[in-house]
């Protein structure tokens, strides 16, 4: 006897997802990319299917949690590490079970942050575009050393951990502040400490209510002037407008972002010949200082393909009535 296989729907799908996806999947699931993202409006082209998987902006509130139940969805296949999009106690009382991807390269997320912060302060994106244009100019290229800064990581997980040993390499004295993890690799902190003593200050804590806006108004006052501070995490682990005032006044003296608060208006998507609407946004791209990359700190290779690997083995586990290894409760 042979069993139907395993239907799966991708929500929010891009050209590589599909490339990635096709190229692990066995035959026991079958597929079908959606390049919507899942909301209400979208949620109805999950009838029919098994499971539904989502990434990062995918829209799982309760109202869509319960049509997802009424259309027979029984698994919510998270691509992502990320879940403050789900709303976790509907999928409960709906049996619907979560999964999702904790790890799949740390080391992508915590390179990129470096990426960034090497970015801001050596220049480079400006170099660039001198060069290109034969101009060798090297005034207002002035950069500054990581060796001997004071790094203040907040969030000292996975990512955290990752990005702590890369620092150590570059002679950094990092600080963290944690309060629910120890680790002898930097020195741990109060928030407080952490703000007061940081050149730079790095967001690696997920995204719940006691960090959202945890970058407020009140956090940057007590920051060093000229401090750089860099969100590889969550959009609305700072409040956008707060720092944009930090700016102008010159408090905030640099700003790396791969991820932004009202992100799922504009991510993932080529918006080039599109009207912005976000005018909070498009003052951040003004600044000379601010630098902002679409959510990319996961997107490498080995990290893609380690996102498959895992979602298609927490499918199968599923599929088994095995226990979940990545069930988010
Ligand atoms: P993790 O769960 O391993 O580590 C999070 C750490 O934050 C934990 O040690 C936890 O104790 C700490 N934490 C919790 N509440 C805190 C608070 N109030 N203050 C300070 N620390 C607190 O998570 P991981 O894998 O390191 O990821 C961190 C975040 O990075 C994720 O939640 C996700 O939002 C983001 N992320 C971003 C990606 C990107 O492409 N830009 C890709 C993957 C994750």
């Amino acid at each position: 006897m042979t069993t139907a296989p395993f239907r799966l729907a991708f929500f929010s799908t891009q050209k590589y997802d599909i490339t990635a996806f096709d190229s692990q999947l066995p035959k026991h699931i079958t597929t079908e990319y959606f390049s919507q993202q899942l909301n209400e409006t979208s949620v109805k082209l999950a009838e029919g299917f098994d499971g539904i998987c989502c990434f990062v902006n995918d829209v799982l509130s309760e109202d869509v949690i319960e049509r997802l139940h009424q259309l027979g969805v029984k698994l919510i296949a998270l691509r992502c590490a990320g879940f403050n999009n789900v709303d976790l106690k509907a999928a409960k009382n709906h049996g619907i079970k979560v999964v999702r991807v904790p790890a799949y390269s740390p080391e992508a997320v915590a390179e990129h942050c470096l990426a960034l912060i090497l970015t801001l302060s050596r220049k480079t994106h400006k170099a660039y575009n001198r060069v290109k244009e034969n101009n060798f100019d090297l005034n207002g290229l002035l950069g500054f050393n990581l060796h001997n800064k004071t790094v203040g990581v907040i969030g000292l997980g996975k990512i955290g951990t990752a990005f702590v040993k890369i620092l150590n390499g570059f002679g950094a004295n990092v600080i963290y502040f944690d309060p629910f993890t120890e680790s002898d690799l930097a020195q741990s902190v109060s928030i407080e400490t952490l703000y007061q003593q940081s050149d730079i200050i790095a967001l690696h804590c997920p995204l719940t209510n006691d960090t959202l806006h945890i970058i407020n108004e009140q956090a940057l006052e007590q920051m060093k002037p000229g401090v750089m501070l860099v969100n590889t995490s969550r959009g609305a682990l700072i409040d956008t407008q707060a720092c944009i005032n930090a700016l102008k006044s010159r408090k905030l003296g640099y700003l790396a972002l791969d991820v932004y608060e009202q992100e799922s208006e504009l991510f993932f998507k080529d918006m080039s010949c599109e009207i912005i609407d976000d005018d909070i946004f498009q003052r951040l791209l003004t600044f000379p200082n601010v630098l902002i990359t679409g959510h990319q700190g996961f997107f490498t290779k080995e990290a893609v393909s380690e996102i498959v690997a895992t979602t298609l083995n927490n499918v199968d586990e599923f599929i088994a009535n095995s226990p979940l290894t990545n069930e988010v409760k």
